[in-house]
C-alpha cells in the first residue's frame, strides 16, 4: 500500500507529459506565468523553459511510481514510510533544483534574448531580465525622454542587483536618453547598435553616459562578466617609509605630446599629485633628445667604467636617474613594448651596472651589481597606454621587461604599474566617467607615494579595467576608424600640434 496512490502518479505523469507533447501549455506554464510580465509569458524562450521543465516533472513522477513499489521492508507500515518517502524526497532533491536552475541556465544560453514588439513590454520586462553578475556595484539611474509612438518620460533605477521601471521623470539621473521611441525600440532588441547610433548623433545621452556603453549587456544573461573583469594583482609591489620619496624623475618615451598621449595624460596627474604632496619632480621627453643607440662595445664595463664612448645627453639622464628616489617609466605600447627610443634609453642605462655577477644563494637569481650604491634604494613607476582593451598577452613583453630590470637592478624596486587598456576611446563623451577615474587614480598615487611610500593596487586596477567588453569595444573602435578612413584628420591633427 501507498500513501499517494500509484494511481494518482500516473495521472501527474500523464498532465505533465501530455501537454507539451500535444503542443499544448504545459501545467508549470499556468502556475509561473503569474510571476511575470505578458512580454515575457509570451516568449518562445518562456514556453521553451516550461516544456522541459514539464518533462522533467513527468520524469520525476514516473520514477516515483516505481520507487513507491520497491519493497523495503517485511512490515508493512515501514515498507509505506520508506517507499513514500524515498518518492517524496526524489521529487524535492531533483524537482525543486531543477524549476530553479533550469531557466537561469536557459536564460544564460546565446540567442536567449527576448525581442520586444513594443517599449512599454521591453521596460516592464527589464526588472526580470536584469544579469545579476553584471550589475553588481551598479548604482544609477537612466532617464528616458522618448518622442514618437511610445512617447514617454520615465526612469529606470538600477540599484542593489535590482532593476524598477517608474514612470515619469526622476529629479537627478545619471544619465538622460532624449531618443525616438522606435529607434529605442530597436537598440533594445539589439537590432541596431546603441555605439554606433549616437556616434551617428542619432539621439542624445546628458550626464554620465559610461553605464550605456554595457547597457544591453546588462539585460543579456548570457553576458559574461569574464570579458569585463577586473585586473588582478600578481606583482609584490615594494613599499617604502612615508616620505621616503622626495625626488621624481619622469623619462617619457612617447612620440605624441600632451595632448594626444594617453601615457602623458596618467604621468601626468601622477605628477600634480606627487607635487602637491611636496615632491621635486624632473621630466624628460625622451623623443625630443639626441640619444645614441648603444654598440655594445662594453667600454662602460672595461676601458672608461660607469661611462659611455658615447657623450651625449645621457650621461645627464644616468645621473638623473641614478640619484633620483622615484624613476617613472612611461611609454607607450607599440608592438606589445616600449617605444623603440625608450628601448634605447634602457639600453644606455647599462653604465649603472657593474659587469660582476651577483648571485643570491636563496633562490639562485642572478644579476649584475649596483655601481653606485651610495645613492642607496629607489623606486620605479611603470606607465603605459594601450590601444586593445586587455592587459594580458598585449602588455606581457612590456611588463616582462620592467619586471626583470626591477629584479636584476640591487637597489632598485617597482612600486607600481598602470597599464591603460583601450586608450585612445578615452576621449569619447561615453568614457567621461572613465577618464575621471583614471586622472584620479593616478593623482592619488602620486600623493599617496610620497607621503605614505606605497601605491595601492586599486588605483592600478582602476587604470586598467575597461569595464567595457570586447564586443562593445569592437563596435566603437571599428566606427571610429570607419569615420576617419581616407579623412587623414586624425594623422593632420597629429602633424599639426
Ligand atoms: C607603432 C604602433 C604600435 C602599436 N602597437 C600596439 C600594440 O602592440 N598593442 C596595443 O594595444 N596598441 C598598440 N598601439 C596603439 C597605441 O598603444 C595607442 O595608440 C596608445 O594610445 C598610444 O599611447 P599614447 O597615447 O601615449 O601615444 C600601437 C600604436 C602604434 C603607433
Amino acid at each position: 500500500m501507498e500513501i499517494i496512490p500509484m494511481s494518482i502518479y500516473t495521472l501527474l505523469f500523464l498532465i505533465a507529459l501530455l501537454p507539451p507533447l500535444l503542443s499544448r501549455k504545459p501545467f508549470t506554464f499556468y502556475i509561473s506565468k503569474k510571476a511575470y510580465p505578458n512580454a515575457i509569458v509570451k516568449s518562445d524562450i518562456f514556453l521553451k523553459i516550461n516544456n522541459t521543465i514539464s518533462y522533467i516533472w513527468a520524469f520525476i513522477f514516473a520514477l516515483s511510481f516505481i520507487l513507491v513499489q520497491i519493497q523495503y521492508s517485511l512490515y508493512s507500515t515501514t515498507n509505506i514510510l520508506i517507499s513514500n518517502g524515498i518518492a517524496f524526497l526524489a521529487q524535492i532533491l531533483i524537482g525543486i533544483p531543477i524549476s530553479i536552475y533550469l531557466p537561469k541556465y536557459f536564460m544564460k544560453q546565446p540567442n536567449s534574448k527576448i525581442k520586444f514588439d513594443s517599449l512599454k513590454d521591453a521596460f516592464e520586462s527589464m526588472p526580470y531580465g536584469l544579469n545579476k553578475e553584471l550589475a553588481k556595484n551598479v548604482d544609477v539611474v537612466v532617464q528616458f525622454e522618448l518622442t514618437g509612438n511610445e512617447e514617454q518620460k520615465s526612469h529606470l533605477i538600477i540599484k542593489n542587483q535590482k532593476c524598477e521601471y517608474i514612470s515619469g521623470l526622476h529629479n537627478n539621473p545619471t544619465v538622460t536618453i532624449k531618443a525616438d521611441s522606435k529607434l529605442w525600440l530597436d537598440i533594445t532588441n539589439g537590432d541596431i547598435d546603441s555605439v554606433k547610433a549616437y556616434l551617428d548623433k542619432k539621439y542624445e545621452m546628458i550626464g554620465d553616459a559610461s553605464i550605456m556603453l554595457n547597457f544591453d549587456k546588462f539585460f543579456d544573461n548570457s553576458a559574461s562578466i569574464e570579458n569585463m573583469k577586473d585586473r588582478t594583482k600578481d606583482y609584490n609591489y615594494k613599499s617604502f617609509k612615508p616620505k621616503k620619496i622626495k625626488n621624481i624623475v619622469v623619462f617619457d618615451g612617447g612620440a605624441r605630446n600632451k595632448k594626444l598621449s594617453k601615457t602623458t595624460l596618467m604621468v601626468d596627474k601622477f605628477i600634480e599629485g606627487a607635487s602637491s604632496a611636496g615632491a621635486n619632480v624632473e621630466e624628460y621627453k625622451l623623443s625630443k633628445l639626441n640619444i645614441h643607440q648603444c654598440d655594445g662595445c662594453y667600454m662602460c664595463w672595461t676601458n672608461i667604467p660607469g661611462q659611455c664612448v658615447h657623450k651625449d645627453i645621457m650621461i645627464e639622464l644616468r645621473e638623473k636617474y641614478r640619484s633620483a628616489d622615484l624613476v617613472v617609466f612611461a611609454s607607450p605600447l607599440y608592438i606589445f613594448n616600449v617605444t623603440g627610443i625608450m628601448k634605447t634609453f634602457m639600453d644606455r642605462l647599462l653604465p649603472i651596472l657593474k659587469p660582476y655577477m651577483l648571485l643570491d644563494e636563496k633562490d639562485w637569481h642572478i644579476s649584475h651589481p649596483d655601481r653606485f650604491p651610495e645613492f642607496g634604494e629607489q623606486g620605479m613607476v611603470v606607465f603605459s597606454a594601450s590601444g586593445f582593451p586587455d592587459v594580458d598577452g598585449n602588455f606581457d613583453g612590456l611588463k616582462g621587461m620592467y619586471r626583470a630590470w626591477a629584479s636584476h637592478s640591487q637597489n632598485s624596486y617597482l612600486m607600481g604599474e598602470f597599464f591603460l587598456t583601450a586608450s585612445e576611446m578615452l576621449p569619447q563623451p561615453v568614457y567621461k566617467s572613465r577618464k575621471d577615474l583614471v586622472e584620479q587614480s593616478c593623482f592619488n598615487a602620486g600623493v599617496q607615494v610620497v607621503n605614505d611610500g606605497y601605491i595601492d593596487y586599486q588605483y592600478m586596477a582602476n587604470v586598467s579595467n575597461p569595464k567595457v567588453n570586447n564586443k562593445t569595444f569592437q563596435n566603437q573602435a571599428d566606427n571610429f576608424w570607419a569615420n576617419l578612413d581616407g579623412k587623414k584628420s586624425y594623422l593632420k591633427e597629429i602633424i599639426k600640434l
